[in-house]
């Protein structure tokens, strides 16, 4: 019995050694040069998080792939495709990093036909040296930051797909070679017109060029090549007329040639959608086509806009010769004016009131039990200075046109939409000087009074500030049907694109650059914001409903609240006044209430305390519960040994701050937290101390004292 079972246990285990070996040969197939080139590549994009795996037995050619990387190999042992995307966090990589010696080390990967790196934060030249990659089919760079003129892509005989899109690249259109099948462009920097060339590539068959300046006029032909299918020039500046005898290719069952700066009728076959045609031709001045989704004539004929504007857009309205058309831009403009010249009246009026009244500083009061120390009364007065140096360096507020932010946020376009909910829309654009803004669209309340407009707007137009994701101007636009009522109001922010405080604690890449010191003076930046809010005006703005998400920073790291309240205009008694909030939003009574100025201040520094929390632990403070529990082991831990504190930190900034820095910012965050709100700091006391902690660890720094540290 033993001796007749030995044998098939004897085959079976024979069996598992040789499948195991041949598992372990092929795993060995790729030959050394090749895994060598690809331990380089995780080098030079700087680890990037798919490729945090690999190590020295990584068969790469058995990897199970995934939606951020997959690698074939032929049977010889060679890469053929490799496909690697980012997060979208899309944070550049470092200075160190070198475009060049990327593409020297995937030519050596020679066998490559089909290679994509994704939303890696690669940034710099497309060097012309990509052409050694000679045996590339597939070429998908899309989302990361290179910069630069185009490589000529002619020599690259076999590329059929070429995506480059969301990059930075321009404004000469590249060579290419008549491979091409999908050309994907879009988002870059092209400039000019569109090269005739195009139309003689009798492959393509995806061509997307949209979100560029292209200008000048489509080459008809385009529209009839035999095997195009997609075609995509939305949102650049293409002008003039199609000729009305175009003819479109078999295979085209997608056409976008939307916010451009087109005139004249539509050819038939793109005038309307058919069941195999998709059309999308609005925000045009197409006679054609729906006016209602046109612009006037005089938008697509005019030069670009100067900065200064109201002289300009009553040139656009006298010059129209279409009736409809000079009807209510007229309307826009008389309103505008109309507007304008109560403002006049009312702000001279209102002003010689307020001055010195309304807008004065916040008296400084001492009450308060926080056990750190307190500002002199000169630490005092150059804190209200520094209320002020902060609202330096923003652009000046300005009245923008209906047309310019049409343009801007390309015709308020669902693509352009950011949020949308109780505060109103919110759209992405960007400015004829090349700068990108949020435009806030808010309708009217019905009942509203244009004096009690005004006096909001001038009001708003105050709240401008280094730390505060400003107002950089608005819009005022006149109703549907009364063209003389104004219906719409756009506020115009600029915008902050580096991400939330949040994101640079939690994402790898965004969190190696905030340090200690980062980490306080992006705080200090906060709670000069919040300084800023609670003096700005008499009684201040408070209840702010702070949270971390909303701090934003600038690419310099400077954070910036986004949130922050508007105002609801307290009664003035004697002149009766409407001072209601004159937008259609917030049922809730109380968001943004005034009532209760005290409370709300206590209530931002709370908030003000566990943003500070959170940048200390890296770790969001969680329920109340939790909360209690991270005070209590911070308030031991101050107590105990400078290494307990340790501990508790963030350990992305150990070895990064001075103890005494650190533990003076854990007493802030602990006071500024506290359940009893009269235990709470005041905000001048709480900028006092962070300042202080910079102070401490720049004397830290600069010493380089290490025994100190945890
Ligand atoms: C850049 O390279 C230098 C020298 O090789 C190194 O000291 C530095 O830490 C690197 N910087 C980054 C951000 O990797
Ligand atoms: C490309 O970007 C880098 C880094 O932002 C910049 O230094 C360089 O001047 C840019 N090059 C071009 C041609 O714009
Ligand atoms: C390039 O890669 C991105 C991300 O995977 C994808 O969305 C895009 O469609 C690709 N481009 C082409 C032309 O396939
Ligand atoms: C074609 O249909 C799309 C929706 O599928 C619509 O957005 C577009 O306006 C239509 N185009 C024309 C010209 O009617």
């Amino acid at each position: 019995m033993p001796k007749s079972n030995f044998l098939p246990v004897l085959l079976l285990l024979l069996h598992t050694i040789f499948s195991f070996l041949s598992f372990f040969s092929c795993s060995q197939q790729l030959s050394a040069s090749q895994s060598q080139a690809l331990f380089r590549l995780r080098r030079i994009l700087e680890y990037p998080p798919p490729l945090s795996s690999w190590n020295r037995y990584t068969s790469f050619c058995y990897l199970p792939s995934s939606p951020s990387l997959s690698i074939s190999c032929s049977s010889t042992g060679q890469i053929t495709g490799l496909y690697i995307a980012g997060d979208g966090g899309r944070s550049s990589l470092s200075a160190n990093f070198s475009s060049d010696s990327l593409f020297t080390t995937l030519s050596r990967l020679n066998s490559l036909t089909s290679l994509s790196l994704v939303s890696l934060g690669i940034w710099g030249p497309l060097p012309a040296k990509i052409k050694r990659m000679s045996s590339l089919q597939a070429l998908n760079l899309s989302s990361n930051y290179f910069n630069g003129t185009f490589p000529d892509f002619k020599p690259m005989a076999l590329l059929s797909e070429l995506d480059l899109g969301g990059n930075f690249l321009g404004p000469e259109f590249p060579s290419l070679a008549n491979s091409i099948a999908t050309l994907v462009l879009r988002k870059n920097n092209l400039r000019g017109e569109l090269p005739v060339f195009l139309a003689a590539l009798d492959h393509l068959q995806k061509l997307d060029l949209s979100s560029n300046k292209l200008s000048g006029p489509i080459p008809p032909l385009l529209f009839s090549l035999p095997t195009l299918r997609y075609l995509d020039l939305s949102a650049n500046k293409l002008q003039g007329a199609l000729p009305l005898s175009l003819s479109c290719g078999n295979d085209l069952n997608f056409v976008d040639i939307s916010r451009n700066l087109l005139v004249g009728g539509l050819p038939s076959c793109i005038r309307t959608n058919s069941s195999n045609l998709i059309v999308l031709n609005s925000w045009n001045c197409l006679s054609a086509a729906h006016l209602k989704y046109q612009h006037p004539n005089s938008y697509c004929m005019r030069k670009p806009l100067a900065a200064v504007l109201p002289d300009s857009n009553k040139k656009v309205g006298s010059k129209s010769n279409l009736g409809l058309i000079l009807g209510v831009v007229g309307g826009i403009i008389g309103g505008i004016l109309l507007i304008g010249f109560i403002l006049l009246l009312f702000l001279k009026k209102v002003k010689s009131e307020m001055n010195g009244v309304k807008f004065l500083h916040k008296p400084i009061d001492g009450s308060n039990s926080i056990p750190v120390a307190k500002r002199t009364p000169a630490d005092a007065r150059h804190m209200s200075q520094g209320v002020i140096i902060g609202t330096l360096g923003i652009t000046p507020y300005r009245v923008f046109t209906i047309e310019e932010l049409e343009e801007a946020a390309n015709g308020f376009d669902s693509s352009n939409l950011v949020s949308e909910g109780r505060q109103g829309q919110f759209f992405k654009g960007w400015l004829q000087d090349g700068s990108t803004v949020l435009v806030r669209r808010l309708k009217l309340k019905q009942k509203s009074s244009p004096q009690n407009l005004l006096r909001y707007i001038d009001i708003i137009s105050k709240l401008r500030h280094r730390h505060l994701v400003s107002i950089l101007g608005h819009c005022i636009s006149a109703g549907e049907g009364n063209a003389n009522t104004p219906s719409t109001v756009f506020l115009v922010f600029e915008y902050v694109s580096n991400g939330t405080l949040r994101n640079h604690l939690t994402e790898w890449r965004k969190r190696e650059m905030l340090k200690w010191p980062q980490r306080v003076t992006a705080v200090i930046g906060v709670a000069k914001g919040l300084q800023f809010l609670h003096t700005v005006m008499i009684p201040g703005l408070t209840g702010n409903d702070l949270k971390i998400e909303n701090i934003l920073l600038d690419e310099t790291l400077t954070a910036k609240i986004s949130n922050y309240n508007l105002p609801v205009l307290p009664k003035n008694k004697n002149k009766k006044v409407d001072c209601e909030i004159p937008f259609d939003i917030w049922e809730d009574g109380n968001f943004g209430s005034m009532q209760n100025f005290e409370n709300g201040e206590k209530e931002d520094i709370y908030q003000l305390g566990l943003i500070l929390l959170e940048v200390i632990t890296g770790k969001p403070p969680g329920l109340q519960g939790e909360l209690d529990a991270v005070r209590a082991q911070l308030l031991k831990s101050l107590t105990d040994s400078p290494a307990k504190l340790g501990i508790i930190v963030d350990p992305t900034i150990r070895n990064t701050f001075a103890y005494d820095s650190l533990r003076r910012a854990v007493e802030i965050a602990i006071n500024c937290a506290s359940k009893d709100s009269t235990e709470r700091p005041s905000i001048d006391d709480v900028l006092w101390n962070l300042q202080y902690c910079i102070q401490i660890q720049d004397g830290w720094a600069s010493s380089e004292n290490l025994s100190t540290q945890s």
